[in-house]
């Protein structure tokens, strides 16, 4: 088996990278997809989660600070799961610069402002850059996050695709619903199926597996 390695990472702390890895992972391992978590964030905001004994606790977790270890540690897991999810910190390093130059798609969470989209295009460069250095595509997604208004975030949404910055259409908003599953180390669909949180959890999935397990013509 030689699972999907997703990496979330921007240079922008509170856009939504541990939510929405471990919303993600809950979602996709309730489909029956094996799925692993790596915490690279010195923070160790989803190693907490996973240590309340919730729905990201029965997910194999690494906590990989050391850089260096990257690569290794997300062959070793590719090698026996379906999808291996990391957690970056919230600044660019090398953890990040490692998992993004061994992933299959880097996921760019962003808040509907000015910085977080330049952050966004900074780390967007960096896939880029491994892309170069590496010789092989790594597609990079943006996804807005924490989304208050949808006038916000149409106008953000437009702002990213003229900046080449290639938003999903999907979108997480801005509900309590994420927060209160911080608590529990679990996600909006187990804690309130069906729920627009859930919802949007569901529409964002469904996105990201076109891409992640594109079905093959036959
Ligand atoms: N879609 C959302 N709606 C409401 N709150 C959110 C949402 N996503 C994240 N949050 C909250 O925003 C804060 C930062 O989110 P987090 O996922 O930890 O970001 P990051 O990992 O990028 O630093 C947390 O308090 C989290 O509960
Ligand atoms: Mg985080």
């Amino acid at each position: 088996m030689t699972g999907k390695i997703l990496v979330a990472a921007t240079g922008k702390g509170g856009a939504g990278k541990s939510t929405t890895v471990a919303c993600l992972a809950t979602y996709w391992q309730r489909a029956n997809r094996k799925v692993a978590l790596v915490d690279a964030d010195p923070n160790q905001t989803l190693t907490r989660w996973h240590a309340k004994g919730n729905a990201l606790s029965s997910m194999t977790l690494r906590t990989q600070l050391d850089e260096h270890a990257m690569i290794d540690t997300l062959g070793d897991l590719a090698g026996d799961h379906d999808l291996v999810m990391v957690d970056c910190a919230g600044f660019g390093n090398q953890a990040m610069v490692f998992a993004i130059g061994a992933a299959d798609i880097v996921l760019i969470p962003v808040m509907t402002d000015e910085a977080n989209i330049f952050e966004a295009l900074r780390t967007r460069k960096i896939v880029d850059s491994a892309s170069q250095l590496t010789k092989r595509m790594i597609m990079a997604r943006t996804l807005l996050c924490r989304v208050k208004r949808a006038a916000v975030a149409d106008h953000a949404r437009s702002q990213l695709e003229t900046l080449r910055a290639d938003p999903l259409a999907a979108q997480l908003n801005d509900r309590v619903a994420f927060q209160e599953a911080t608590f529990h180390g679990s996600s909006p669909t187990v804690l309130s199926p069906g729920s627009p949180a859930a919802q949007d959890i569901e529409a964002l999935a469904a996105e990201l597996e076109q891409l992640i397990w594109p079905r093959t013509p036959f």
